[in-house]
């Protein structure tokens, strides 16, 4: 089955007004492409990324999104609020967030089905530890993680979700798996999704995330079930980041 490419740029906690219009106005040289482009700002300038694009085909994604649908929950924004700006995509599950933020599986779940509700898509951040890689536990814990979403939300919403390997070891290190070790860990992952749909698990598109630079990006986008990047730091730098889309295709 033939999967259109999603190239996501993570920007983090990162950029100000000034740096942001300088970003979005190198991204918008970018030639047309085959692959979804997909940026993610943090909250207070997705409104103006959203004007700056308005003209373009790029998708706009949040960082994070409550649980909640709305009320007293004094610093959060909710899945509807974030409609309001076109957002398509919200990432969830990020390793950040379940480290830094106590984010549990549960509470991940509880943000995939509220994004739905809302029609947000899901990328789903998924990966596991260098320990964890350590002690073989590489596929059962990214299991474990999916099994999560799956018994809140049902198997089928997988249509409408993308999930992100991100192996924690490989964020913002410079050392990115390998495309053998991506291939490995993506085509498990179907696998583990075809136990419960054959055909939702051919559908859903499965990116790497984890170092990607343009330099390694081509061979990552050969694999198979490698859909595209989530990619954090290279995409901060508008030529970086347009390299990477090339190399998507
Ligand atoms: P990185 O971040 O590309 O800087 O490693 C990826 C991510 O955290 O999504």
């Amino acid at each position: 089955m033939i999967r259109q490419k999603i190239v996501a740029g993570n920007w983090k906690m990162n950029g100000s007004k000034e740096s942001i219009n300088a970003l979005v106005n190198g991204l918008l040289e970018m030639k047309g492409s085959n692959s979804e482009v997909v940026i993610a700002p943090s909250f207070p300038y997705l409104s103006l990324v959203n004007e700056l694009v308005a003209a373009s085909d790029f998708s706009l994604a949040a960082q994070n999104v409550s649980g909640e649908v709305k009320g007293a929950y004094t610093g959060e924004v909710s899945a509807s609020m974030l409609g309001d700006f076109d957002v398509k995509y919200v990432l969830l599950g990020h390793s950040e967030r379940r480290t830094l933020y106590n984010e549990t599986d549960d509470v991940v779940a509880a943000k995939v089905a509220t994004a739905l509700n809302a029609e947000l898509a899901p990328i789903l951040c998924i990966g596991e530890t260098l320990e964890e890689r350590e002690a073989n536990q590489t596929f059962s814990v990214c299991e474990r993680q999916i099994q999560a979403v799956i018994s809140k939300v049902g198997i089928e919403a997988f249509a409408k979700i993308v999930i992100a390997y991100e192996p924690i070891w490989a964020i913002g290190t410079g050392l990115s798996a390998s495309a053998e070790q991506a291939q490995e860990v993506h085509q498990s992952i179907r696998a583990f999704l075809a136990k419960s749909s054959e055909v939702v698990s051919q559908k859903v598109q499965i990116l790497y995330g984890g170092s990607v630079k343009a330099s390694t990006s081509k061979a990552l986008f050969e694999m198979p079930d490698v859909d595209g990047a989530l990619v954090g730091g290279a995409s901060l730098d508008a030529k970086e980041f347009i390299a990477i889309v090339k190399a998507a295709g």
